[in-house]
């Protein structure tokens, strides 16, 4: 009655701060690549399933100092700008927009340059044990189509947006939507496109609703885009006070804060996700929750181009916003939420502890910021599928078995008994995209490392 059955040790969230460990557990899978049952050693049908199973030849039994985790979810990544990702970051947000990543992103107007970029993204994210991941294209409706396209025969799970960036003056004329109308109509279009593609993608492929951040909006595209999110039910991201120039931008223009700009045109919802967010007031951070909105956390570009700390710690635990990690390819330089977890934890210890040593030990920091490694892991999974209100993100029945397995024998475990919530941390602060054995989406294999296989079989 299942697809197959994995046997091995996993860690997963249970909520943002705990993390279980299933020892030796049986994974039983269903056809669809759902988590049907979880069975542990010590139940009655554990040896009647692995007897079945195995004897099916449809047991798959992890070998030693191999470990099950979640899948990570990329909660914010520019697919164009993974063609200059680890480069252009000796600029402020607003400098390096127009100077590197607008004459970037206006190249995806060709086709075939966009075919070759994205499949190479989606293939090095699949590495990097990436299995769902909330993209924004460009404002090209036909390669933002081919990314999705590509997401579907890779087998990742991918939420694609064309941007939409209209306001003439704002940006430049050899990259933008040519009007309000034209811009809704492109994402109308293109949300149709997705909704297609999506009947026949397994993992699936879902249309977001993408104006790129407001200074890039006319009031007309921000309003329909609202319109255009609430008539097809679909998923919604954009930046929200990312740096001291994009937030005081939006309060100059509107007299409010973007959160409340944003919420003005109906671009706040359950299904909204705002990148960065390092600038919310504790109004803001009240309407988050109130709407379900979740903020995508992107530490390592936060270092770049956010002038503060985004406080995750409040944002979780005050005020129960969701949260998820992002990479922000590539304004953060790496493909790994890896990284960007141990660059959650280390920018909220900074965060806390305060940077500048003149500054008197009781002002340099704000207190009840620093989060764990094990709320950083809760991010890069459980937090990123709550925030997409979509089951994925956790080992437990009726979530995805979206999975990457993880071989421990190239780090430092030495001790036979060594605690496994040891090697859990030693898995989070040392693995490299090489530790990384397989990766599973939907219940699909999509990347074996020793048999050099990328992509789906059936
Ligand atoms: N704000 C508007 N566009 C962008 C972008 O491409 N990257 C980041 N980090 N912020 C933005
Ligand atoms: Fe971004």
């Amino acid at each position: 009655m299942f697809k197959y059955v994995i046997k091995g040790t996993a860690f997963s969230s249970v909520d943002q701060k705990n993390v279980k460990v299933f020892e030796n557990s049986l994974f039983c899978i269903s056809d669809s690549g759902i988590i049907a049952k979880i069975v542990s050693s010590d139940e009655k049908e554990y040896s009647e399933i692995i007897h079945e199973y195995s004897h099916k030849n449809k047991l798959k039994v992890l070998t030693h100092g191999q470990y099950i985790l979640p899948g990570f979810i990329d909660l914010h990544i520019h697919a164009p700008q993974w063609a200059q990702a680890g480069t252009a970051l000796d600029l402020p947000l607003y400098e390096w927009l127009n100077a590197y990543t607008f004459p970037l992103e206006a190249k995806f107007s060709d086709e075939q340059f966009a075919e070759k970029v994205y499949g190479s993204l989606v293939d090095q994210l699949i590495k990097n044990g990436t299995t769902t991941a909330l993209y924004f294209a460009t404002v090209h409706r036909k390669a933002s189509v081919r990314l999705a396209e590509i997401c579907s025969k890779k087998g990742q799970r991918g939420l694609v947006g064309k941007v939409v960036m209209d306001d003439q003056e704002q940006n430049p004329a050899y990259y933008r939507d040519l009007s309000s109308e034209s811009a809704i109509q492109e994402t109308e279009l293109f949300i149709k496109d997705v909704l297609v593609l999506n009947e026949t993608t397994p993992q699936g492929v879902y249309p977001v609703v993408t104006p790129r951040f407001i200074p890039s909006c006319s009031d007309e595209s921000l309003r329909g885009l609202g319109e255009l999110a609430a008539k097809y039910d679909v998923h919604i991201q954009s930046h929200c006070s990312e740096s001291d120039w994009a937030h005081s931008f939006v309060k100059e223009r509107f007299g409010k804060s973007d959160a409340f700009a944003l919420n003005d045109f109906g671009l706040l919802t359950e299904k909204a996700v705002m990148a960065h967010c390092g600038f919310l007031s504790d109004e803001d951070m009240t309407l988050f929750a109130e709407k379900g909105t979740a903020v995508a956390h992107c530490p390592i570009s936060n270092a770049y181009f956010g002038n503060a700390v985004t406080p995750v710690a409040k944002l979780l635990h005050e005020y129960r916003v969701e949260v998820g990690l992002g990479s922000d390819i590539s304004g953060g330089f790496s493909p790994s939420l890896f990284d960007n977890i141990r660059q959650a934890v280390i920018s909220s210890r900074m965060l806390e502890d305060g940077v500048d040593k003149d500054c008197c030990s009781q002002k340099r920091g704000v207190p009840n910021s620093s989060i764990t490694l094990n709320e950083a892991f809760f991010l890069a999974t459980a937090g990123g599928g709550e925030s997409l209100s979509l089951p994925i993100g956790k080992l437990a029945p009726d979530y995805a078995w979206d999975i990457q397995i993880i071989d421990t024998k190239e780090l430092p475990i030495f001790e036979k008994e060594e605690p496994l919530m040891d090697i859990f941390q030693k898995i989070l602060y040392l693995a490299r995209p090489e530790n990384i054995e397989e990766v599973w989406i939907q219940g699909r294999n999509v990347y074996n490392k020793t048999m050099g296989k990328q992509g789906v079989e059936d």
